[in-house]
Formats: C-alpha cells, structure tokens, sequence
C-alpha cells in the first residue's frame, strides 16, 4: 500500500515550540521511507464558512446544483485543501492546546476539509466515513494534564479524533506531551518519551 503522508501543522510558538519537537521526531523518523507532503497552516491559513463560502458549499454539496464562477472561487482554498487531504493515506495534525480547544485555524482546517460528498456523506444508513482504509496521528502538546478529574476539560485532541472518525479515518493514534507548562522541569522527559512513542509507530506503520 502507498504511504504518502501529508502532515498538516499549527506551530505559532515558531522554534520555541514544543509541538514542533514531536513533528521534528516525526519527520527524521519518517525520512526516506514514504513521500511528504508539508502543509503549514500559518503560511497557508485555511478559510472559514463566511456567508458566500456556506453558501457555495449547500448549493453543490447539498442541492446538487452548479455554482457561478464567483461561487467556485470561494470555495476554491477549501476543495484544494480537502483534494491534497483525499490524495493522503496517512494524515499527521500537530497543533498545541488553545483554552482547551483546537486552535482556530485548526478547526479552520478541519471545517475546510469535511466536506459532504468528498470526505465524508449520508446514505440511507446515516453518515458515512469515506476515508476508508487510512490513518491519522494527531500530535499535541499542553500546558496542563488532562487525564483523570480533568478528562473532561479536554477538547483539543479529543476533537480533532472525532472529526477523524466521521471523516471514516481507520487508525487514529495521538501522541500528546501533556503538563508543559503544569510541570516545566519534567517537559524534556515528556518530550522525549513522546518522541520515543512517534519513532515506535513509524516503525510500525511504515514497515
Ligand atoms: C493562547 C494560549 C492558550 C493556551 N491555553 C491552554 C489551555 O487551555 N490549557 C492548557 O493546558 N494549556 C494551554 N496553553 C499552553 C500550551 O498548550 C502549551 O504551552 C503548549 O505546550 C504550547 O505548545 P507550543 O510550544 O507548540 O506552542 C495555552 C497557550 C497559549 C499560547
């Protein structure tokens, strides 16, 4: 089976980030063993659902019905994301926790990509996932620790596993380095046992 790998990153803390260590793991661990594909969503900043772009998308997606050159092009950003996201068999989004959520470009992204009729539809069973047979990983880091009494408080990667899940994702495995901020003196140990878990699934996955 192809492996080509897009990885889709949010790393405004630059080379300051924490993130941005699980994804370096990941890249020296995936190095020479699949094609890459990088997708920088600060250089690159996915649209959001203005008034046209919602519009666009319930007249083709929904109705079934062409839409005016004007129409094609709002919806132009998010069916050039959605079709580079299609061309992928395994997906990699790496973003740190934003007020306990992903951050909005991350879900800019997310809302760019799951499309009705591309990656995900309704039939006569309810919805369906058309990202069939492939895998995400979702890398993340935090301030605090979310496990335990806090679990709850979690909608980071929590959310982004969902959207993989109805977008029909078979694999879905995450990698968080968890307490960055919570316990700064244990962060490198954090680090590099998550760095540890990136190299073991790469072995796995790309073997
Ligand atoms: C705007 C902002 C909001 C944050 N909100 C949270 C939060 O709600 N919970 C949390 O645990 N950490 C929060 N943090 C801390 C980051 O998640 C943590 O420092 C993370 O490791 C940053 O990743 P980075 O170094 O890749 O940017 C926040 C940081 C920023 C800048």
């Amino acid at each position: 089976m192809s492996k080509k790998t897009l990885v889709v990153t949010y790393l405004p803390s630059g080379e300051r980030s924490h993130t941005k260590k699980l994804v370096d793991a990941f890249l020296a661990a995936v190095k020479g063993k699949a094609p890459v594909e990088q997708l920088d969503l600060l250089k690159d900043l996915p649209d959001v659902f203005t008034a046209e772009i919602l519009g666009a998308y319930a007249t083709r997606n929904y109705m079934g019905k062409p839409l005016t050159p004007e129409q094609t092009k709002a919806i132009a950003k998010m069916d050039r994301m959605t079709a580079q996201l299609k061309a992928a068999d395994v997906v990699v989004v790496a973003f740190p926790m934003h007020n306990f959520g992903l951050p909005a470009v991350v879900k800019g992204w997310f809302d760019s990509v799951m499309l009705k009729g591309e990656t995900w539809d309704i039939n006569d069973k309810g919805y369906v996932g058309l990202s069939k047979g492939k895998k995400a990983l979702i890398l993340n880091s935090s301030g605090g620790n979310y496990e335990g009494t806090h679990a709850g408080w979690e909608h980071a990667v929590s959310l982004a596993k969902l959207e993989f899940q109805f977008m029909g994702y078979e694999i879905i495995e995450t990698v968080a380095a968890g307490g960055m901020n919570a316990k700064p003196q244990e962060a490198p140990e954090v680090i590099a046992q998550a760095a540890e878990k990136i190299k073991a699934l790469v072995a796995n996955w790309y073997a």
